[in-house]
C-alpha cells in the first residue's frame, strides 16, 4: 500500500469533489461537510463515470418524513451522469439496491495534506 499525496484541504472544501489519477486509477474525491471519500470514477451500472456526476440530496418517503415525499442527504448523493443511478458517497451504496456498492478507497488528512492509500 502507497500513500498519494491529492493536495491541500484549502482547495477541497466541504460540498466539493474532483477527480484525479493515481496510477492507473480514475478516482473521485469527495468533502461531504468536511468529511473525505475516495470512490472509484467508474458505475456499477455500465462502468460510466460516475463521478463525473452531480452530488445532491434524494427524495424519500419514511417515518423519518412523516410518510412524505421530501429531499433529503443534501450533500451526500452522487448521481452518475449516464443513466442517473444514485450512490450515497459516504457508504458507497446504491440507493435502488443497497446490495451493490462501489469501493471506497482509504483517505485522510494529514497536517491538512489529503492523502489517498491504494
Ligand atoms: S452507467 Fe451509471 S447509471 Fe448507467
Amino acid at each position: 500500500m502507497a500513500e498519494h499525496i491529492i493536495g491541500p484541504v484549502a482547495e477541497l472544501p466541504p460540498g466539493s469533489h474532483r477527480v484525479v489519477k493515481v496510477r492507473n486509477l480514475e478516482i473521485g474525491i469527495f468533502n461531504v461537510g468536511g468529511a473525505f471519500y475516495a470512490l472509484p470514477n467508474i458505475c456499477t451500472h455500465q462502468f460510466g463515470p460516475l463521478c463525473a456526476g452531480t452530488v445532491n440530496g434524494t427524495t424519500a418517503c419514511s417515518a423519518a418524513t412523516d410518510w412524505r415525499f421530501a429531499w433529503v442527504r443534501e450533500g451526500e448523493i452522487l448521481t452518475c451522469p449516464w443513466h442517473g443511478m444514485e450512490f450515497d458517497i459516504t457508504t458507497g451504496r446504491c440507493l435502488a439496491n443497497p446490495k451493490v456498492r462501489v469501493r471506497q478507497y482509504p483517505i485522510a488528512v494529514e497536517d491538512g495534506i489529503v492523502k489517498l492509500t491504494l
